[in-house]
């Protein structure tokens, strides 16, 4: 990744800490100015002093963002859609879908289904609004090689038939959901509004958050906008490459500033972004559920809406909203089948 700063420019950094301050993540001006004295001192063996004189030119060389008016901001959240999970429950739960210009994480443990979520919003952004859809492309970042053509197969044939033709008309292919050759090539425009790439490791998945980015400048105004990016799992990478304890602070900086590149992604071309993330056992949780989420406090931060699945009664999962800043925690039930994501 290049690093989008001259490190010379910050007083008494030379190759060494300069090094040091990428291999943790610290390689935007913006990064540097929001860390504390403390932070950096220990991530590139600094003095605090030195440090803080690091942070007051770093401030000097970021874009920290500004003020804009209540307006401006009325006007961008007018803007927000709502990507349909199609299951009426917990899109009433979501106050209508997963919304974009934010974060949604889907966690959960291992099998629970997180990565069916992944694919059925990957069919579901490319639907017609009426449907739940935004009428828009996917970008598919698979970092465990769960990514099935196939499974987004069986999630097209297990759409409604008014679905299916309505999405078939805003295709222009004609024949309609009986007509197996209609079917065939609706899949095919399905797979081709997929994007996908697979992460090899952490850097890489980094890597293609950035290229994300140009995947939705290209189709920026376009008929067919990109309009869900899925990370898929957000820190399976993360987790086994950074495992002592020493290297968590390295490992929570890195994954800090990837979300940040996925928010301004959401931000900026008004798309969603749902990431999932498995939970690790909490052997020091003596109440509650002994399992959170893997990236702790700066992953609930930044995932603007949190949700835990949950294994229920063969099929069926619950889904339950956990601290979201504009909406009431609950919960709701779906299953999982063959056809995809269904009501109880
Ligand atoms: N073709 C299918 N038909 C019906 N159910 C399926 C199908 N494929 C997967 N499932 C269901 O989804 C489950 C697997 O879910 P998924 O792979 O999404 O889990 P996950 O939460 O992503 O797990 P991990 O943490 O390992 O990535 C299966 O156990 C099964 O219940
Ligand atoms: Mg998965």
């Amino acid at each position: 990744m290049a690093a989008t700063i001259d490190f010379e420019s910050l007083p008494g950094v030379g190759p060494a800490t300069a090094d040091k301050l990428i291999d943790s993540g610290f390689d935007s001006y913006q990064g540097i100015a929001v860390a504390s004295p403390g932070e950096l001192s220990n991530t590139a063996d600094i003095g605090e002093s030195t440090a803080a004189d690091i942070i007051t030119a770093a401030r000097d060389e970021a874009d920290i963002g500004g003020f804009e008016s209540g307006t401006d901001v009325l006007s961008r959240r007018n803007e927000i859609g709502k990507l349909g999970w199609r299951v009426d429950k917990v899109d009433e739960l979501l106050g209508g879908g997963v919304e974009t210009q934010s974060i949604t994480e889907v966690y959960g443990e291992f099998g629970v289904g997180k990565s069916q979520i992944t694919h059925q919003l990957a069919v579901n952004v490319q639907l017609p609004t009426e449907h739940g859809g935004l009428e828009g492309r996917a970008v598919f970042i698979d970092t465990e090689d769960c990514f099935r053509p196939e499974r987004i197969g069986q999630m097209v044939r297990g759409l409604p038939d008014e679905v299916l033709a309505a999405t078939m008309n805003q295709r222009a292919i004609d024949g309609g959901p009986t007509d197996e050759a209609a079917m065939d090539a609706l899949l095919e425009s399905v797979l081709e509004r997929i994007h996908v790439a697979k992460a090899f490791n952490s850097n890489h998945q980094m890597l293609l958050a950035e290229k994300a980015q140009d995947i939705a400048a290209e189709y920026e105004g376009s008929e067919w906008p990109v309009q869900a990016v899925c990370v898929d799992s957000l820190t399976a990478h993360f987790r086994a490459e950074y495992v002592g304890r020493g290297e968590l602070a390295q490992r929570q900086q890195k994954l800090n500033r990837h979300l940040h590149d996925l928010s301004r992604l959401a931000d900026l071309y008004n798309t969603a972004v749902l990431v999932t993330n498995q939970v690790q056992s909490n052997p020091d949780s003596y109440f509650g559920d002994p399992t959170k989420p893997i990236g702790g406090n700066i992953l609930g931060h930044k995932s603007t809406v949190r949700l835990y699945l949950k294994n229920s009664k063969g099929t069926k999962r619950i889904v339950r909203l956990v601290d979201a800043p504009s909406l009431p925690d609950g919960e709701a039930v779906m299953r999982v089948e063959t056809e995809g994501l269904m009501p109880e």
